[in-house]
């Protein structure tokens, strides 16, 4: 990869999990066009599942995202076995991130995000200065490796991409496959729930609890889904806002038949 960062240009890197879907493409988009080349990383990187299932579960096919990489401009896949990303074992030396971990996605999976923020640094690393690009939609994580980079002083900028979504709302994910029909149309109630949450913001100007309170009563509803959080918080720290003004980010996660699905949507400012 050092040949591409020559004087003056950007390589551009995109971490991904593989199975490829619209939002894996606007982020490739994205860096392709902010970057002098691209350079995409498939990992289903064991160390961010908390359970064997979960992880062999996992969709793959290597030959759909190569192509669909090359037809993208894609300059660079890295597409390491396990064994090449993790050659002693099991990495003794992790990277813990901050309290935030622990909370909301951390809450229900633990030990999930220092598995992200440990092969986030090792791919950041390799890497050297670049631009590396991720989601809006696992909002949680961006937020935690944004932090991950100021605290490690990684050569790194990192740069934020919008959530791409279905027609209805739902957001692209490699989980929305494993929604039956009746599931896939229950499933748009997240982001249903997300615009009544920033309705009540917006329009109502009420308190935090009144806000999830309605996220949740939309949720409600929906006889397939089952609520696991819904949330207003600051952008940043998370803390849960005394007052609903400036920058605010709505989150959800909720269980829509086998599947359990998160999104978010940011408010205000
Ligand atoms: P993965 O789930 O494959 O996602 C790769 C990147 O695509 C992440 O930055 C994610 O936020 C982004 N993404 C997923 N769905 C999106 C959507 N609908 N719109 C916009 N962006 C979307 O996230 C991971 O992999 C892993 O945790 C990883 C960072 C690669 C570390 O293993």
């Amino acid at each position: 990869m050092s040949a591409a960062r020559q004087k003056g240009s950007w390589l551009g890197l995109v971490p991904t999990m593989g199975a490829f879907h619209p939002g894996h493409m606007s982020l490739v988009a994205a860096a392709a066009s902010q970057c002098d080349v691209v350079a995409v990383s498939i990992f289903v990187n064991p160390l961010q599942f908390s359970s064997a299932a979960d992880l062999a579960r996992y969709p793959a096919n290597l030959e759909r995202d190569l192509a669909m990489a090359q037809t993208a401009g894609v300059g660079i896949v890295f597409a390491p076995s396990v064994s090449e990303m993790y050659p002693r074992g099991e990495p003794e030396t992790r990277v813990q991130p901050g309290p935030l971990a622990d909370r909301l996605e951390g809450a229900s999976r633990p030990g999930h995000f220092a598995g992200v923020a440990t092969v986030v640094t090792k791919l950041l690393s390799v890497s050297g200065r670049c631009r590396a690009f991720f989601g809006e939609k696992d909002f949680q994580q961006l937020v935690i490796v944004r932090r991950l980079v100021a605290d490690l002083d990684l050569d790194t900028e990192v740069v934020a991409c919008p959530t791409v979504r279905e027609p209805d709302g739902l957001a692209c994910s490699s989980r929305n496959r494993r929604l039956g029909p009746e599931d896939r149309r229950a499933a748009a109630v997240l982001f249903r729930a997300l615009e009544a949450g920033r309705d009540a913001v917006v329009r109502d100007g009420r308190q935090a609890e009144d806000v999830e309170a309605t996220m949740a009563r939309v949720v409600a509803a929906e006889p397939r889904a089952r609520l696991d959080y819904g949330v207003v918080v600051d952008p940043v720290t998370f803390a849960s806002p005394a007052l609903l003004a400036g920058e605010l980010r709505l989150l959800i996660a909720a269980r829509v038949g086998p599947v359990r699905l998160i999104d978010n949507l940011g408010v205000g400012a």
